[in-house]
């Protein structure tokens, strides 16, 4: 089996920047509430004319360069995402369109924030067996779609963005060293968007009722991500033998400082071992982690062979973790 790894990343976000402050006049919130109970401050959110695959175009595009390879080489592209375009044709196959890679197969993939990681581990398989060689996975999110802007439970919590990573095999040892993915649908009720599919077709009353919108139940949401984060984290690196003190850096789904701030403690990792950005970006779902990953890429937080781990929760309930050479 080969070794596959990131050969090239990019992200994107939406330029328009809405914060606390902003949100004060619309819901009854306050900047402070916002900041101590989630450690969010602004989001980005996109405007009417942009949908998800034009954030996933744009950081597709980004990736492939940073990666110098050309669209039509592309295998294989897989999107994760919860806010699709439409229900059909995948986001996938819009981005396959919009960079011109005509040769890729391409699909999405949905375990909600999850998403990244569940679809990373999906396209390293295919490359792992020799099936394709160049594969993009894309996790992208225009989540301030499907908010009740009314409902200060969620419309706090979200923002629009994307990232991109192209995989490819690499020298044994390095790359993807290990992956963890799990699910339990039985509490998969706690996160929906209840309406808008087959089993609450869209309507006129179900929309009324804001039934299109994300719904979350935020305690049993919080304690599920902190009770996950660690175990998740910790079961990869059992699986490829890596030992705590071996981990240099850890990117983490961002959907709350106190979420994360459990998870580095049970990891036993100080804080400038962690990367966050929910400050300003809020929470993107499946867009957070390769986001994260590319800033944290950039502003030199990860180095050559450093040890990353990546690790995320996400309705379903789901969770994943990938542990990484660089
Ligand atoms: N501004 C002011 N007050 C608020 C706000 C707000 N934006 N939102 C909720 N409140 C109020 C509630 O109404 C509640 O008031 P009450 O006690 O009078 O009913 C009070 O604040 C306290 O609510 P708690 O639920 O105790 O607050 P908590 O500390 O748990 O924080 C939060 C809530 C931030 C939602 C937290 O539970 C959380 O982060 N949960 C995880 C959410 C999450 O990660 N979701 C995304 C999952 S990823 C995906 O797949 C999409």
């Amino acid at each position: 089996l080969l070794s596959v790894g990131i050969t090239g990343i990019g992200s994107y976000l939406p330029e328009r920047v809405v914060s606390n402050i902003e949100l004060e006049k619309t819901v009854d919130t306050s900047d402070e509430w916002i900041r101590t109970r989630t450690g969010i401050g602004s989001r980005r959110v996109a405007d009417d004319q942009t949908a998800t695959s034009d954030l996933a175009t744009k950081a597709a595009e980004k990736a492939l360069a940073d990666a110098n390879i050309k669209a039509e080489d592309v295998d294989l592209i897989i999107v994760a995402t919860c806010t699709p375009d439409m229900p059909f044709p995948s986001t996938a196959c819009i981005v396959q369109k919009n960079i011109g890679a005509n040769k890729a197969s391409a699909f999405d993939v949905v375990a909600v924030c999850t998403g990244f990681l569940y679809a990373m581990t999906v396209a390293e398989q295919f490359i792992k067996t020799g099936f394709y060689r160049n594969a993009l996975v894309v996790g992208a999110e225009t989540l301030t779609k499907v908010l009740n802007w009314e409902d200060r439970n969620t419309c706090v919590l979200f923002g629009d963005g994307a990232g991109a990573v192209f995989l490819q095999p690499v020298d044994e040892g390095k790359g993807i060293l290990s992956s963890y993915m799990g699910a339990d649908g039985t509490k998969g009720d706690v996160l929906t968007i209840p309406g808008g599919g087959t089993r609450m077709p869209i309507n006129k009353d179900n929309i009324d009722q804001n039934l299109h919108c994300i719904t979350m139940d935020g305690s049993e949401v919080f304690k599920f991500a902190v009770r996950v984060m660690g175990k998740a984290a910790l079961a990869v690196l059992e699986k490829s033998n890596i030992s705590l003190d071996e981990v240099d850096y850890l990117v983490p789904h961002q959907a709350n400082i106190r979420i994360i701030e459990a998870a580095a403690k049970r990891l036993n990792l100080p804080m400038d071992k962690v990367h966050v950005n929910l400050d300003q970006y809020g929470n993107m779902s499946a867009a957070s982690i390769p986001v994260a990953l590319d800033e944290a890429y950039r502003e030199g937080c990860i180095k050559e062979e450093d040890i990353v781990v990546l690790v995320g929760f996400g309705g379903g309930l789901t969770w994943a973790s990938s542990v990484l050479k660089w």
